[in-house]
């Protein structure tokens, strides 16, 4: 699936209320100031509907990706800029969502700007993958003997391992991006070292739910 066809299909789900595959933060009174990170072509502030008191900006590293945002929903803001450096001031957000994103980033420096762009109090609300989904693609992979596959989840296996012990991740030696699993244990304690506390780990059967906030 082409990048353009995975974000249009993300906001098809996301729109579909009752389509099991869809998992959304839930926005309360308190979220008034909103970084989507990672956002993709906007597609979950999209599919969120926000009323107009609430003030959302997506950031993501994919200039084409922000492109298909503005086309979708022109008023939408979107920022082009890197998980590990976000362009915005200390304190600026009451809600960071990452949906989908810290598998995708060196997670210790992503998490450490999260903390630093989160107000004391704030929250992150995170979608993850969790080890078994890594073991599943690996096991689909070997009964279809794609070997670049198997590879390639050979390597998201050792970095969500190396990230579950050290908190490090390291970008694929093939492709030089950054994909790992994340584990609770992993989470937690890189959370604290960002200055968030207060984790909800919530686990179904394909994705990790987390929650936390800032202290
Ligand atoms: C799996 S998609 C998720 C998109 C959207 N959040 C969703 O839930 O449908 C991962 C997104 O993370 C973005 N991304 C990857 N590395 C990034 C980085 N270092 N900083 C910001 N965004 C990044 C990708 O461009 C992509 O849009």
């Amino acid at each position: 699936m082409s990048t353009r066809a995975y974000h249009l299909h993300e906001l098809e789900i996301a729109r579909s209320l009752d389509d099991s595959r869809r998992v959304m933060p839930q926005l309360t009174s308190q979220h008034r100031r909103v970084l989507d990170l990672g956002c993709g072509a906007g597609q979950t502030l999209i599919a969120s509907d926000l009323p107009g008191e609430i003030s959302a900006v997506g950031v993501d590293v994919d200039f084409d990706a922000l492109l298909l945002g503005q086309e979708l929903a022109a008023p939408l803001a979107l920022v082009n800029g890197a998980a590990e450096g976000l362009p915005f001031a200390a304190g600026a957000f009451d809600l960071v969502i990452a949906r989908v994103v810290l598998p995708f980033v060196p997670i210790r420096p992503a998490l450490a700007e999260i903390g630093r762009v989160l107000r004391s109090g704030g929250e992150l609300w995170a979608l993850l993958h969790p080890p078994r989904r890594t073991w599943r693609s690996l096991r689909a992979a070997t009964q279809a003997r794609d070997t670049r596959q198997m590879l390639h989840q050979t390597y998201v296996l050792a970095n969500g391992s190396l990230f579950h012990l050290s908190g490090a991740v390291i970008p694929s030696p093939a492709s030089g991006r950054y994909e790992s699993f994340q584990t609770a244990h992993g989470m937690i304690r890189e959370l604290q070292r960002a200055g968030l506390s207060n984790v909800i780990v919530q686990r179904a059967r394909h994705h990790t739910v987390l929650t936390a906030v800032k202290r």
